[in-house]
């Protein structure tokens, strides 16, 4: 069935800009941290680097690429919305950091330098109509032998086991809401095929997800956020009311059904990519 593309964004991000949605992003980075480290430190970003990072949200990983590059470096952070730059600003400031500079733009749109040795974007294709078309167009961006580096999701690998009725109705109306909303919730699965369709050599991958048997994962907060950013498409697409989902309570009853009921927590896989473009 064919379904219209709505966003409670005017921009057409399926997120939205609010605040509670900026502090999200910031608690989601607990999930990935450790995992973008590796990546960035593993595809090769290296001290003296110039790096773009593309939907930069509220600067986690800026801030890592800027620790990465050191002094000598410099990143740039792209993103549609001012509210999520003015947070990245305020923590660039408090960490220190004066190599670090955030732009306000589409990222197909606005003008950027075309000497950066490397390009790192997370959870960002997510978002984009045509990944493999704006990564091509973002690689006018990058010297010849530049780094490209992105992660993403692919949402469908998130689990309990044994299985939790709520955990999978949660699950499958936060991917639902994310398809209809025009994100594609198995992007992660797909960052080989969009590395050669943007004309880049085979990427390196690596997937690596959260798991944890514990009453503090992380994991039942997050899917309570993600339901309260994803709220209004429930309503709008007829698919769960307000009373139903109940989100003040959703991480409390996850936690009690997954950690009390002696059931595993397993996060979405998280995708890793990078490649070098051509000389
Ligand atoms: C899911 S968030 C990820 C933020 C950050 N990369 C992280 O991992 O924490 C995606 C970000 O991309 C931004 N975004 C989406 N489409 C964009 C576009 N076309 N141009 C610039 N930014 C965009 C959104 O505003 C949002 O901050």
């Amino acid at each position: 069935m064919e379904t219209k593309l709505v966003s409670p964004a005017r921009d057409g991000y399926v997120l939205g800009h609010s605040p509670k949605e900026i502090v999200r992003l910031q608690k989601q980075n607990l999930f990935l941290e450790d995992f973008t480290w590796r990546c960035l430190r593993d595809a090769g970003v290296k001290p003296g680097m110039k790096v773009l990072e593309v939907g930069c949200g509220a600067g986690d990983v800026s801030l890592m690429l800027a620790e990465l590059v050191g002094p000598e470096g410099q990143v740039v952070g792209v993103d549609l919305n001012p509210q999520v730059l003015e947070t990245a600003r305020a923590r660039a400031r408090a960490a220190g950091f004066d190599n670090l500079l955030f732009k306000q733009g589409d990222i197909h749109e606005i003008a950027l330098d075309h000497d950066f040795g490397a390009l790192v974007g997370r959870l960002i294709l997510f978002h984009l109509k045509n990944p493999a078309e704006s990564l091509r167009s973002l690689l006018n961006h990058l010297v010849p032998g530049g780094l490209v580096i992105f992660q993403d999701y692919n949402l469908y690998a998130a689990t309990a086991y044994p299985s939790s009725q709520l955990f999978d109705q949660t699950l499958g109306r936060i991917i639902e809401a994310f398809h209809r909303g025009g994100a594609d919730p198995r992007i992660g699965l797909k960052l080989g095929e969009i590395f050669r369709e943007a004309g880049l050599p085979r990427p390196e991958m690596r997937c690596e997800a959260s798991i944890s048997a514990a009453e503090d994962w992380p994991g039942f907060e997050q899917l309570a956020l993600v339901t309260r950013t994803l709220l209004p498409l429930f309503e709008k697409f007829g698919m769960a009311t307000a009373a139903e989902v109940d989100v003040d309570t959703l991480a409390d009853r996850l936690r009690v059904e997954i950690a009390g009921g002696g059931r595993v927590g397993h996060g979405p896989d998280v995708v890793s990519a990078w490649a070098t473009k051509a000389s």
